[in-house]
């Protein structure tokens, strides 16, 4: 039995917890009525989610399930007006609630739809892909894409709740689950070593989605999520950091039609990018020597800038070396 996590996060809307837990989506109902969410529920859901995980959530809401395609090309305003359409046919009124039950494509949309919907009703993300349990489903953002670029029409909407029950991600493919590690990997480069580490010393747990290995992850994310958003809500200073491998990552997906990569894998390459470009800047003297001495040879011809850094402390040299291991672990 393992006790519950509940974070808070301030908004300007109002504090919003993250319970984090278990077992937790089994009894979601208890939850939302502990944290006043309005009686009258609509569950957003996609038919993959729904397909897997029906049983848990066929008894929060006596209201149809509103299901909507799944997959990025439908983060779109027309998958949005699906739900406005079921919303009005159902006449859900300003105490009615969006429950949305998904990855961060099903959180963003149906986030979206709640903001919009009556100039806005309340939302509980119910994340069930690691990406959306450490990331997505924590901080208001939601939005969907434009056909000239990415998560282009947007707002911030708090959810009055967030659900993450860890164990929902044992039917996640093994390729999702890998993604949404990058975005752990993430957080590990931009504010906690200790979390950067442990990722890398328990990936063949973390695979397995062992508990004592998952749940850490999952709570320090959160936390450093939670943090960075309540101080910047709006993104004018800190929740910049969050975009850490984002420009390149956003651009990745973009150029090929959001059809190559999960989005955690372009944030992946994205990092790996921006911290070749940065490394030189910031390394000491070793790597800049390594470079010099590579200029000539082939991959440094090609990159301009050396593949491997010799001292153990280089950060470039512990982020290259963790995504060896992430993307070896294909096998594990
Ligand atoms: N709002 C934010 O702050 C924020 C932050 C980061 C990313 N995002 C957005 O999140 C999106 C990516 O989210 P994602 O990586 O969760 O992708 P996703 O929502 O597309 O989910 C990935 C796939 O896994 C399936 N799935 C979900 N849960 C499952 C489960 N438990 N078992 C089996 N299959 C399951 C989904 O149906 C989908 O096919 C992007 O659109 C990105 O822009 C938003
Ligand atoms: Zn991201």
């Amino acid at each position: 039995m393992v006790s519950p996590v509940l974070l808070e996060v301030g908004s300007r809307s109002g504090r919003y917890g993250i319970h984090i837990e278990p077992g937790s989506a089994a009894r979601v109902s208890a939850l939302l009525d502990g944290a006043g969410v309005p009686r009258r529920r609509f569950l957003v859901s996609n038919p993959t989610v729904w397909r897997l995980h029906e049983q848990t959530f066929a008894g929060v809401t006596p209201e149809e399930p509103i299901l909507i395609p799944d997959g990025e090309r439908h983060k779109t305003l027309q998958t949005v007006g699906r739900i406005y359409d079921a919303l009005i046919r159902a006449h859900a009124d300003r105490a009615s609630a969006i429950v949305a039950v998904g990855g961060g494509v099903l959180g963003d949309t149906a986030g979206f739809a709640a903001a919009t919907y009556l100039r806005g009703i309340p939302h509980v993300q119910i994340p069930t892909t690691l990406l959306a349990q450490v990331d997505s489903a924590v901080g208001g953002k939601v939005g969907v894409n434009h056909a000239q670029g990415k998560n282009l029409i947007g707002a911030f909407h708090p959810p009055a709740l967030v659900v993450v029950d860890p164990a929902l991600l044992v039917t996640l493919p093994r390729r999702e689950f890998r993604a949404g590690l990058y975005e752990v990997v993430k957080y590990g480069v931009i504010a906690s070593r200790p979390l950067f580490d442990r990722v890398a010393a328990s990936l063949a747990a973390l695979f397995r989605r062992d508990p004592d290995a998952l749940i850490p992850i999952v709570v320090e994310s959160c936390r450093i999520k939670a943090s960075v958003v309540e101080e910047d809500e709006r993104e004018t200073g800190r929740r910049r950091t969050l975009n850490f491998g984002h420009t390149v990552g956003h651009a990745l997906e973009a150029v090929t039609k959001y059809r190559r990569f999960r989005h955690g894998e372009a944030v992946g390459y994205g990092m790996l990018r921006t911290t070749r470009r940065s490394w030189l800047g910031s390394c000491t003297s070793c790597c800049r020597r390594r470079s010099a001495s590579a200029k000539s040879s082939r991959t440094s011809r090609r990159t301009s800038l050396p593949r491997r850094c010799a001292r153990s402390a280089c950060p470039g040299r512990r982020i290259f070396r963790l995504q060896a291991d992430v993307t070896r672990s294909r096998a594990l």
